[in-house]
């Protein structure tokens, strides 16, 4: 079978942030007028007043300083409490194609490749803008890729490392040899802006990967794919029912469960055990432990879910070398965190150096990428 590197990354930040000062001003601004605008039924007892959000909390429950958002003013709007985009026209690139279009370009040039050296892209993320045409076709064209062929994938928080794994086993069984990956997450969409106890969660962004046949591979900083490992275990702590079947069932598209709803602390304790245990037996299925990793790219949830599987996973606290941290910049950003961190603290490691790839989030799901520097390939 033939050996597979990830050659390059690319990377889209969305171009506004929110930090988490301007976000609570604005929901305490919102829970204000709420109670303002309720206050009978509160003092009737028919209604539970809302409490105001902190940064404090915030930083403290989640790691979080600030999140990259599209739209800012939409999302701050206390009387509006989400983005507000423009609608396009079929014949204009959409939304999720054109950041798409921005990180793959990227990575494309940093591996050297160009859109004639395509065979397929696979556009994996949390959420997708329409069901048809797929997203991953509009890019296609928009990258102006000729050939092949282009699919859309979903498995949430895992989107990524899940496409990794087809991309994989495409090239090793030859039916692609460069495979482009992009991972468009608007998260804004989806966050329930006007419920404290997630409103500090998500950011928007883009990543992209390109991966290809090691013979005829020329980035400077590719690495070889050793394994891929991939589970799911079904749960209702992670979910959003908005859905084609919403308006049959004559559901409000502001319903609170058109929305992402978790269990975070549920979440928490179920999620890291499983991403710990996932890890080390896809280590050792490669006759490796989690002592010869040099770095590990976690799924980009929340900081005390990373300090505890690090914890699980070396019997020590992680440093910030070995299990580098994002999300205080980028906060979730679904699929696409373990490959941002992946994109920004991989340049530094040594031809030989492995490290492991690993999202974690709804399903559940999981999925790990353990990884090898390659030597200058040319
Ligand atoms: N500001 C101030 N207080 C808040 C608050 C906010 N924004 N949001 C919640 N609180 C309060 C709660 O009401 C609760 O008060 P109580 O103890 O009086 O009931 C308290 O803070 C603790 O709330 P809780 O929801 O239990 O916090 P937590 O410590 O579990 O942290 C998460 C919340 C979401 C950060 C955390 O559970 C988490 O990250 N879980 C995993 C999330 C995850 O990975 N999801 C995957 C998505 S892909």
């Amino acid at each position: 079978m033939n050996r597979v590197v990830i050659s390059a990354t690319g990377l889209y930040t969305a171009p506004q942030v929110i930090t988490n000062a301007e976000l609570v001003a604005s929901y305490n601004s919102f829970a204000a007028q709420f109670n303002a605008a309720h206050a009978q039924e509160i003092a009737a007892e028919a209604l539970i007043a809302l409490e105001e959000s902190s940064v404090d909390f915030i930083e403290k429950a989640s790691g979080i300083t600030r999140r990259y958002v599209i739209d800012k003013a939409g999302v701050l709007d206390p009387r509006r409490m989400r983005p507000k985009f423009s609608r396009r026209g079929n014949d204009e690139v959409s939304l999720q194609a054109e950041m798409a279009v921005a990180a793959g370009s990227q990575a494309l040039a940093a591996a050297g490749r160009t859109p004639a050296d395509i065979d397929a892209v696979i556009c994996a993320a949390s959420n997708m803008q329409r069901p048809y045409p797929a997203m991953a076709i509009e890019i296609q064209k928009a990258l102006g890729i000729g050939q092949g062929y282009g699919f859309d994938m979903n498995v949430a928080c895992s989107s990524a490392t899940f496409a990794l794994e087809l991309a994989v086993n495409a090239l090793r069984c030859a039916t692609a040899r460069t495979v482009l990956i992009v991972n468009p997450e608007i998260c804004s969409a989806h966050l329930a802006w006007q419920d404290r106890d997630c409103h500090f969660i998500f950011g928007d962004v883009c990543t992209a990967l390109v991966v290809e046949r090691l013979d005829g591979a020329t980035a400077a900083n590719a690495w070889e794919v050793l394994g891929t490992r991939l589970a799911t275990s079904f749960s209702n702590n992670i979910r959003n029912n908005a859905g084609f079947m919403s308006r049959c069932e004559d559901r409000d598209p502001a319903d609170r469960d058109q929305l992402f709803v978790q269990e975070g602390r549920r979440v928490f304790k179920e999620v890291c055990p499983m991403a710990a245990d996932h890890i080390t037996r896809h280590l050792a299925s490669l006759d490796l432990s989690p002592a010869d990793v040099r770095r590990f790219w976690l799924h980009q949830a929340n900081l005390a879910m990373n300090q505890l599987i690090g914890r699980r996973l070396l019997g020590r606290e992680a440093t910030s070398d070995e299990a580098p941290v994002i999300l205080d910049e980028f906060a979730n950003t679904a699929s696409a965190g373990s490959i941002i961190a992946f994109h920004r603290h991989s340049a530094d490691l040594a031809a030989g150096d492995v490290g492991l790839i690993c999202s974690f989030g709804a399903g559940y799901s999981i999925g790990s990428v353990v990884v090898r520097k390659c030597s200058v390939v040319a």
